[in-house]
């Protein structure tokens, strides 16, 4: 079997590489390990940059996104008994975020894909990459997929990443010393736009995915685990920490997701080896606490698609051989907006008062300089191409 672009992973980042390349009139075949199920029901992060969504219009799969998703034109960092609104309109005018749950943006693409005719193969077992510094090809369930290039969209813990000769990649990494407890409820959100909590008791984040469904976080040990998180547990630790400003109250529900999200930064540079192009988070995490990590997989995989589309059309290869430099630029900004959100509002065991004290001048800092906030808003709801 032979297709120009094998690509391994049917995240955002394999589906919509696949289907942009389509576009172009470049063919590939996704591989996918799990079910269709599965992949649809895997609950992670909802906000989308202002890129991500016209990139997803722009590919013809953005009609759902744009009845069901919810655009936001501002958040609020709650902090010391008052909440603080970043005003998205006024600091980044015609810019905005939408939220939209990840796997609606992957049912979105697979709907897209097989209506298209795309090959998305699930449940693919033992997919193994070889031979890729030329000729590459793929081999899963005793079959072999000849390709001119291969695309590791196969996340963190994928067979793309580890594939790659030691000693060419470069890793930086940096654990953070908690964890989100992540949970979905099926109540109405308690606030119209996103809130981000910092308490003495721990950080806490009210989002949603629609008028009826509300998504919570709670900063966590970082061995934290469900079973130590009943739901009354988890309510009262969620009033706690957001009912923190005079006038609010949390309405409560039914909780029918609950997950606990390590909180790392890690980069491999570079992103590709011979053939072998990484995307999303096959090269990358981020903390969630600057909603970045959907929206770097959909960057990556523009610059792909393009240097592709080029390297199909005439053979040159200079768009691919700079296509590591060019997402590395992209992915160390939102390295850094991840990590400055995350030492912005969590708790940190090491602090003493001094720390503690810094922390709040500097969030004081935020929500009264335009130009600071300009900064927070500029970075959250993604910077221009
Ligand atoms: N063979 C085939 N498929 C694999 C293999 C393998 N050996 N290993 C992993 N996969 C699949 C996973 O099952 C998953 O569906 O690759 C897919 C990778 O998808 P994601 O983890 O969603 O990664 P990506 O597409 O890069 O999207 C990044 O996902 O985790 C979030 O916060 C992250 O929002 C970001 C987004
Ligand atoms: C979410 O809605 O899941 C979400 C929102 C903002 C974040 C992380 C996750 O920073």
């Amino acid at each position: 079997m032979r297709t120009q672009v094998g690509i391994i992973g049917a995240g955002p980042a394999g589906l919509l590489l696949s289907h942009l390349l389509h576009l172009r009139g470049i063919s590939s075949v996704v591989l996918e390990k799990r079910s269709r199920d599965y992949v649809e029901r895997r609950v992670r992060a909802g906000v989308l940059e202002q890129g991500t969504v016209d990139t997803l219009i722009e590919a013809g799969v953005g009609d759902r996104l744009l009845r069901e998703g919810l655009p936001h034109h501002g958040i609020e960092l709650r902090y010391g008994g008052e909440g603080h609104r970043i005003a998205f309109e006024k600091l980044v005018p015609g810019r905005a975020i939408t939220v939209y749950g990840q796997q609606e943006v992957v049912k979105d693409l697979i709907a897209a894909r097989l209506e298209a005719g795309g090959d998305v193969r699930f449940e693919v077992e033992d997919v193994a990459v070889h031979s890729l510094e030329d000729r590459p090809y793929l081999t899963f369930g005793g079959e072999r997929l000849d390709c001119d290039v291969i695309a590791g969209c196969d996340g963190f813990h994928g067979v793309s990443r580890p594939s790659i000769p030691p000693g060419v990649l470069k890793t930086f990494e940096r654990d953070y010393p908690f964890a989100w407890l992540g949970i979905l409820a099926e109540v109405a959100p308690s606030s119209e736009e996103l809130i981000y909590t910092r308490t003495e008791r721990g950080f806490a984040l009210h989002s949603m995915r629609s008028p009826t469904i509300s998504r919570f976080y709670l900063q966590v040990p970082p061995d934290a685990t469900v079973e130590e998180w009943p739901d009354e547990r988890i309510w009262t630790e969620l009033k706690a920490r957001l009912e923190s400003v005079p006038g609010f109250t949390l309405t409560t529900g039914e909780i029918i997701e609950k997950g606990v999200t390590p909180m790392r930064g890690f980069v491999a540079e570079p992103m590709q080896y011979g053939r072998l192009y990484l995307a999303g988070d096959a090269a990358h995490i981020v903390p969630p606490t600057g909603a970045k990590g959907l929206n770097l997989a959909v960057a990556d995989v523009r610059v792909l698609t393009e240097a592709l589309a080029t390297f199909f059309r005439d053979g040159s290869t200079g768009p691919l051989d700079g296509y590591s430099a060019a997402c590395l630029k992209r992915v160390w900004r939102a390295q850094h907006f991840s990590w400055w959100m995350t030492t912005l509002l969590h708790t940190f065991d090491s602090d003493d008062d001094y720390g503690r004290r810094l922390q709040l001048s500097y969030l004081d800092y935020v929500t009264s300089s335009e130009a600071a906030a300009t900064t927070l808003a500029e970075n959250y709801v993604g910077l221009p191409w």
